[in-house]
């Protein structure tokens, strides 16, 4: 066992406008609280679209929630002539906690590459929120290069230049096993995560790798999210499709009981 507090993430992606936003938040609350007064033992994080992250921090406020939440990108930039951008700056005076960055719909769909990846890491820690870095490698990769190599070279792609005390989670979520139904399996899982703990070591030191919470996603669910948190380097869970459902995501992040 480890001592990092668990997380477990929720990536709604493209889904739930605001209002829909407003009730699936009042129900997770409810559900995670089941009768008792306190969440899960793991820290658990929303990441909802932009429109809906006024409406999530007035709820979370009002209501003393005990969630954290972030948005699914940032612009690198913190100014100026970007149109459609969002800048690090407007997010923490969302209160966000976190940020998504390098998920790997962005790095196909728009393109974002290693260096765009580095430059948005560095703009969520130069605005005080904590980006959730999220890596990982294709099937071609897989059988190309085995299971490590490209999600650690993503990684040191994006730390670089990080101060030792910056701080940061890390997400491995193979593409293959996003959105797939199939999942990797927990001895997979960490494997890799062991290799990005140990990348973290060397290139930010020890306390960081030690510090640094690193997260399974992929077609992760309530029936599977146990085995992943038996895992010694498996601190936790970043969730697509399941973190929809009050009830599915609340038994990922009950995932002890
Ligand atoms: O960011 C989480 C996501 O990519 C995993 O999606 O639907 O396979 O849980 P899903």
């Amino acid at each position: 066992g480890h001592t990092r507090v668990p997380l477990i993430a929720g990536n709604w992606k493209l889904n739930l406008d605001h209002l829909q936003a407003i009730a699936l938040v009042q129900k997770l609350d409810w559900t995670l609280k089941d009768g008792k007064h306190d969440y899960a033992d793991a820290e658990v994080a929303i990441f909802p679209p932009f429109t809906d992250l006024r409406s999530v921090q007035t709820i979370v406020a009002a209501d003393k929630l005990k969630l954290a939440y972030g948005a699914q990108d940032l612009s690198q930039h913190d100014s100026g002539a970007y149109t459609g951008e969002i800048s690090g700056a407007f997010l923490a005076k969302l209160d966000c906690r976190y940020v998504l960055v390098g998920h790997s719909e962005r790095r196909t769909l728009h393109n974002e590459t290693d260096e765009v990846v580095q430059a948005k890491t560095a703009a969520a820690v130069r605005h005080g929120l904590v980006p959730v870095i999220c890596i990982g490698e294709t099937a071609e990769d897989l059988e190309e290069h085995g299971p490590s190599a490209v999600p650690v070279a993503q990684l040191k792609a994006a730390i670089d230049g990080l101060a030792p005390d910056a701080d940061i989670v890390v997400a491995y979520e193979p593409v293959w096993a996003i959105g797939s139904g199939q999942a990797a399996t927990p001895d997979q899982a960490q494997q890799v995560a062991a290799a990005l703990r140990s990348t973290l070591a060397e290139v930010l030191g020890d306390e960081a790798a030690q510090r640094t919470r690193i997260l399974y996603g992929g077609s992760v669910k309530a029936s599977n999210i146990a085995g992943f948190m038996r895992e010694p380097d498996v601190d936790g869970a970043l969730v697509g499709g399941a973190s929809l459902l009050a009830d599915e995501f609340a038994g990922i992040a009950r995932f002890s009981q």
